[in-house]
């Protein structure tokens, strides 16, 4: 339990991607004028054609939808809109009735404390039939107790501008960490929770009776069974690795920091770029950064390029030694908790299960991307041998960025121009635009609310209730989208409070206090936040935050204009969002994105699916002047160009992913263990593209290994799986079918609304039709390997960009 109590790290591979290295960038960006905007929209609309852009039925939701847009486009509107929230009487932040000042965090940390004690005593003393019922609805209770605090902090901590609530935020945390301590040595809670299983277990619902598993997996897992001596050394064990590895993260460096040359040897690159780096005729170029990518793409002298790669490849030995610790110690803590690697300790709560069915997957995904790296790989090649008129020149690990970039900057296209596409995504368009999607598919939109005094951290803050035909108010969504000084630039979503059931006993509980602070029994039961009451009972609803940093136009009247990639992040983003919208489950342990981790990324894959969907962009994509639609095949072409070598970052992430399972496997315990021979034997085993050149040591760089641990094949893992649903079941698009209700149901009924709280191959099943994957293990992950990322990948889509 105290495992899920620890806020899981938002892994968002779409952020975690953009930092990896060997992204493909374009360079050289020219003009090109647009062809008329009547010969696009007639293009490939057949399915948008005749629909009205929004989807309001009411002229309360047609209000809302414009009001919806003028928030985020219009800042006198949001001026205006935003006044009441200036002033009268302090709501407390989220609503929360004791955050309205930095002394309530203290009293909301104590009142949770108290309410906490409580419900251990009553686990504990558990000892008729009728109490043991009640022992995994105390511990979910339990945890929910801690994740309102430590959620709730960790967000503001992170980002409330006020340095008093920032404090006061971490010492509530520290709090309920601090017991949380206290809590571990509380052996009695497994104990209990073991006799409630074994006595009362029957009695339960499937949802009840799947989180009594995680819950006593998580309690396996942190080590109450060992004996004393052992959990002793467990304990040890956890914190080094926690130390060593944050260490190994934050302080990824290369053996040679900084490579020197001669100004000129830099020619191709771009010029201001060089100039920033250079002092008296000496340019000074980091190992790892942005000048060193860039220069890998543009640099003409393929020496340089080599000492440029070389360096950003080699790791310094600290590094190296680190990473060595990390493994090993982990594979020490496995051995020690009785399984026989570390994967095995880490896949057994995911999809996988096993290091052998991951591997199943990931070769069988090798296997389907083979063939187009090597096609990729002919293109490459031509290019080089072309450029050097060297018929027999061979592809050198320091040539693929600069010739898939002259590959990719030979094709004429109009998106040299980055302003095109952007000026048809102001952000108040495509905020209706998902709000007008999720009511096609889902039945629920967007509603603007005016803030209350001191409900939110900053006054960029917008907020939105989110509205379901069927049930009501089901959400709470803060968008702080702007970009502001010393904010973070990476997207996230934050979950500040989950979905759950408020339970009788709760509200009874409230109701004796009578604290005055609440104006009800059942706000107390819930401090002041949202809520409703639906026929099952009171629900807490989910209270989500998302964060982003899309550039404004101080002082200017246009609105904050997207690039695709951004209206794709946002979609993404929102992907998560809507799970944790959607997924609505009587206990917060398995709500929303609270699945298992390698299923936790496809709601919002998906979404990316819908970004690019020529009937979706219809909905919503305008320009902000003229109010001309989107002429979609420039989306296309932009897919297309961003597509073109897709498998070759295919097979590095998948030689990345064998890389994160050999490291985390039994080899780990070996003396003579080498994570660079390993590395360098899998390019050599299943790279198609030149493998990285022997004194390397590019392992090093690769933080991932620290906060995956043995799990890192789920982004291609959720690629798949997103790509299959979204061709099975919403008809890649064709026919309308990314706009169907009919569609968006059955993604809901099967996947969305059960959170984690249904076994994910069921959901898989169930929104396929497909009976093979019901049961999963290692045929049903060999199977989706074997559907391949990127098949039959928009075709209807590629209008001029399919020449590439
Ligand atoms: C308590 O358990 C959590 C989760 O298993 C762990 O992260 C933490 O380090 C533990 N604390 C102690 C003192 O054992
Ligand atoms: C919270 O509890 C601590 C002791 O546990 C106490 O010293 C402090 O005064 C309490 N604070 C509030 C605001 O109730
Ligand atoms: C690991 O292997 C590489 C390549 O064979 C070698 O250069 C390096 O010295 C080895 N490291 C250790 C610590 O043995
Ligand atoms: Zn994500």
């Amino acid at each position: 339990m105290l495992k899920s109590v620890i806020p899981r790290p938002w892994i968002c591979s779409r952020c975690i991607r953009r930092q990896l290295p060997s992204r493909i960038r374009r360079n050289h960006v020219q003009a090109v004028p647009p062809t008329p905007l009547e010969d696009a929209v007639a293009l490939g609309f057949k399915a948008a054609r005749g629909q009205v852009a929004t989807d309001t039925t009411t002229p309360g939701s047609q209000h809302d939808d414009k009001t919806l847009g003028q928030i985020f486009d219009s800042p006198g509107f949001w001026r205006e809109y935003s006044q009441s929230s200036k002033s009268g009487h302090r709501a407390g932040l989220f609503q929360n009735r004791y955050l309205t000042s930095p002394q309530g965090f203290e009293q909301f940390a104590n009142t949770s404390l108290e309410r906490a004690k409580r419900v251990v005593a009553k686990i504990l003393a558990a000892s008729k039939p009728e109490e043991y019922q009640h022992v995994v609805k105390d511990l979910e209770r339990l945890s929910d107790l801690l994740c309102r605090i430590i959620d709730l902090s960790d967000f503001v901590r992170a980002t409330h501008p006020d340095p008093r609530i920032n404090h006061a935020a971490t010492r509530a945390y520290a709090k309920m960490y601090e017991y949380m301590n206290v809590l571990n040595t509380t052996t009695g809670l497994a104990r209990q929770l073991d006799i409630a299983i074994k006595t009362a277990g029957s009695a339960w619902g499937e949802e009840e009776r799947l989180v009594a598993g995680i819950l006593k997996r998580d309690f396996a897992k942190s080590a109450v069974d060992l004996p004393q001596v052992d959990k002793e050394k467990f304990i040890q064990l956890s914190q080094d690795i926690s130390e060593v590895g944050s260490e190994f993260v934050e302080n990824m460096e290369s053996a040679q920091p900084f490579i020197q040359f001669k100004s000129s040897s830099l020619y191709g690159m771009d010029p201001m770029l060089v100039k920033e780096f250079t002092r008296w005729g000496q340019v000074t170029i980091p190992a790892i950064g942005e000048a060193s990518h860039a220069a890998l793409h543009t640099v003409y002298d393929e020496q340089v390029r080599k000492q440029i790669f070389s360096a950003g490849r080699t790791a310094s030995k600290s590094s190296l030694r680190r990473l060595h610790s990390m493994l090993s110690k982990r594979a020490e803590l496995a051995k020690l908790s009785r399984f026989q690697s570390y994967a095995h300790m880490s896949l057994e709560d995911k999809m996988a299960k096993t290091p052998e069915a991951v591997n199943g997957f990931l070769q069988e995904l090798s296997k389907d991307n083979r063939p187009r790296v090597e096609s990729c790989l002919a293109d490459i090649l031509a290019a080089k041998r072309a450029y050097t008129k060297k018929p027999d020149s061979v592809l050198q690990p320091w040539d693929k960025e600069f010739y898939m970039s002259q590959v990719l900057s030979s094709v004429p296209s109009r998106l040299r121009n980055a302003d095109f596409l952007s000026s048809y995504f102001s952000l108040g368009r495509v905020m209706q635009g998902l709000s007008r999607l999720f009511t096609r598919l889902y039945g629920i939109r967007f509603v603007p609310r005016e803030n209350m005094p001191g409900e939110t951290w900053n006054s960029d803050v917008r907020t939105l209730d989110i509205i379901s035909e069927t049930d009501g108010h089901v959400a709470v969504l803060y968008c702080d989208l702007f970009a502001r000084p010393g904010k973070s630039p990476n997207p996230a979503h934050f979950t500040i409070r989950c979905s759950r059931r408020i339970r009788d006993g709760e509200i009874q509980e409230a109701a004796a206090i009578a604290d005055p602070l609440f104006d009800s029994a059942e706000q107390a039961a819930n401090d002041g936040m949202a809520l409703a009451r639906t026929p099952n009972g009171v629900m807490q609803l989910p209270v989500i935050a998302l964060i982003c940093n899309f550039a404004t136009n101080p002082g200017s009247k246009t609105p904050s204009l997207l690039s695709f990639n951004e209206v794709t992040t946002l979609f993404h983003e929102m992907g998560h969002a809507i799970h944790s919208i959607l997924g609505r489950t009587n206990f917060q342990e398995v709500s929303g994105t609270r699945c298992a981790t390698d299923f936790a990324e496809l709601p919002s894959i998906i979404m990316e699916h819908f970004a690019a969907d020529p009937s979706v962009l219809s909905l919503f994509a305008r320009h902000y002047e003229t109010d001309q639609p989107l002429p979609v095949e420039m989306i296309a072409e932009k897919l297309a160009l961003d597509k073109k070598f897709e498998s070759v970052d295919t097979e590095h992430q998948l030689i990345l992913s064998l890389l994160d399972q050999a490291c985390h496997s039994q080899l780990a315990l070996n003396p003579s263990f080498n994570t660079t021979e390993i590395f360098h034997s899998l390019q050599r085993q299943h790279g198609v593209m030149p493998p990285d050149p022997a004194g390397t040591c590019g392992e090093g760089f690769f933080g991932h290994l620290f906060g995956y641990g043995g799990s890192y094949y789920s982004y291609l893992f959720d690629r798949v799986l997103a790509e299959r649903i979204w061709q099975q079941v919403f008809s890649g698009g064709r026919e309308g079918g990314g706009l169907a209700r009919g569609n968006g149901e059955r993604f809901k009924d099967e996947v969305l609304k059960w959170g984690g709280a249904r076994d994910p191959w069921k959901c898989l099943a169930g929104v396929l039709r497909d009976e093979r994957v019901e049961n999963g293990g290692e045929k049903a992950m060999q199977l989706v390997g074997s559907w391949g990322a990127e098949r039959r990948r928009r075709d209807r889509l590629e209008g001029k960009g399919s020449k590439l």
